[in-house]
């Protein structure tokens, strides 16, 4: 009987000690700082990138192509995002600003494939390391230090503002609007993408929804979430800006991420195997996060922004 029962007793034990791992060591918003620790500690230890690739984001799913892949997918939502906001009409060794630019995977498509000038800028001194070890030298891409929310260059200095999966970090969606917005010149091109909530002064959460956004925030460093609506509001009345902004929900396009981003992990074991014991524990540590994502996503709970308006 005891010999039946013990793997079962030790599953609940691996799963409560998950549990309990996964509460306790919460990554919670408290300034840019634990931000930039977040993104050190992922950087460093590889994971993220010997499983998902050089994109930190969604990968966008045009309806009907299932046979491709969580990495595929991830190149498809920059080219999407390219044509959507219009910036494919810009001419080669446009300035681009690649605003919260991870390890640069944006960076470089835009500058290889489109012939962009682009300067990525993230919170992370890791990120902005690997960054420059993953570009070939020639390509017109470099990376710096700053805080989106205070950027160190003059007004106008860009054709074109890019950012994706970026805003949700920040505590002040006014000020990174505004900082994107200054920086662009007149008549350029801002295009964004960003994890929303649905607008819940309209449609209030219920119990449980409430509880699941407060896990999404705590796990991942987000101070908040704002609806599409809200952040479109801040974009069209900001000084700088043209006035017209265009937004839509990406979710039907983005949703099969989230489980993809699970499929990845047994697609490529070696990924997670060859760093070791320790990486295993944190790839199973990130699984109820994904999952709850998955679930806000396609309740309609969380949704995929995409808007583009110009300076
Ligand atoms: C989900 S990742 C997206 C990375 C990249 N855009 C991509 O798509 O691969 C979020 C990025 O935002 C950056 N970020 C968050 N808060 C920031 C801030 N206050 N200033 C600059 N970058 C920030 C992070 O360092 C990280 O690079």
């Amino acid at each position: 009987m005891l010999e039946f029962l013990l793997p079962f007793v030790l599953l609940v034990l691996l799963l409560l000690a998950l549990s309990i791992l996964w509460r306790i060591n919460t990554r919670k918003y408290i300034s840019s700082d634990t931000v930039a620790s977040a993104y050190d500690a992922w950087t460093q230890d590889k994971l993220l990138e010997r499983l998902w690739g050089e994109h930190i984001h969604l990968g966008f799913y045009p309806s009907g192509s299932e046979n491709i892949n969580f990495r595929q997918a991830k190149v498809q939502l920059v080219h999407e995002l390219v044509n959507w906001s219009g910036l494919d009409q810009l001419p080669k060794g446009s300035r681009i600003l690649d605003v919260g630019c991870g390890i640069g995977g944006s960076s470089r498509i835009l500058a290889k494939y489109y012939g962009f000038n682009v300067t990525g800028i993230t919170i992370s001194p890791a990120q902005v390391k690997r960054a420059k070890e993953l570009t070939p030298s020639g390509l017109n891409c470099n990376f710096q230090v700053m805080d989106a929310l205070d950027l160190k260059f003059a007004d106008g200095s860009f054709d074109a503002v890019w950012s994706v999966e970026a805003g949700a970090h920040m505590n002040d969606k006014n000020k990174f609007a505004d900082e994107m917005l200054r920086t662009l010149r007149p008549g350029g091109y801002l295009t964004l993408a960003d994890w929303n909530s649905r607008d819940l002064r309209a449609y209030p959460p219920s119990f449980i929804e409430k509880l699941v956004i407060k896990q999404l925030l705590e796990q991942w460093v987000h101070p908040n979430f704002i609806s599409i609506k809200e952040f479109s509001d801040m974009l069209r009345s900001n000084k700088n800006s043209a006035g017209r902004v265009y937004s839509e929900n990406w979710n039907s396009y983005t949703n099969p991420s989230w489980y993809d981003s699970i499929f990845e992990g047994i697609r490529r074991p070696s990924a997670i195997l060859s760093l070791g014991p320790l990486a295993i524990v944190k790839s199973i540590r990130e699984i109820p996060t994904i999952l709850l994502m998955n679930w806000a996503f396609r309740r309609g709970l969380m949704e995929f922004g995409v808007y583009k308006c110009r300076g």
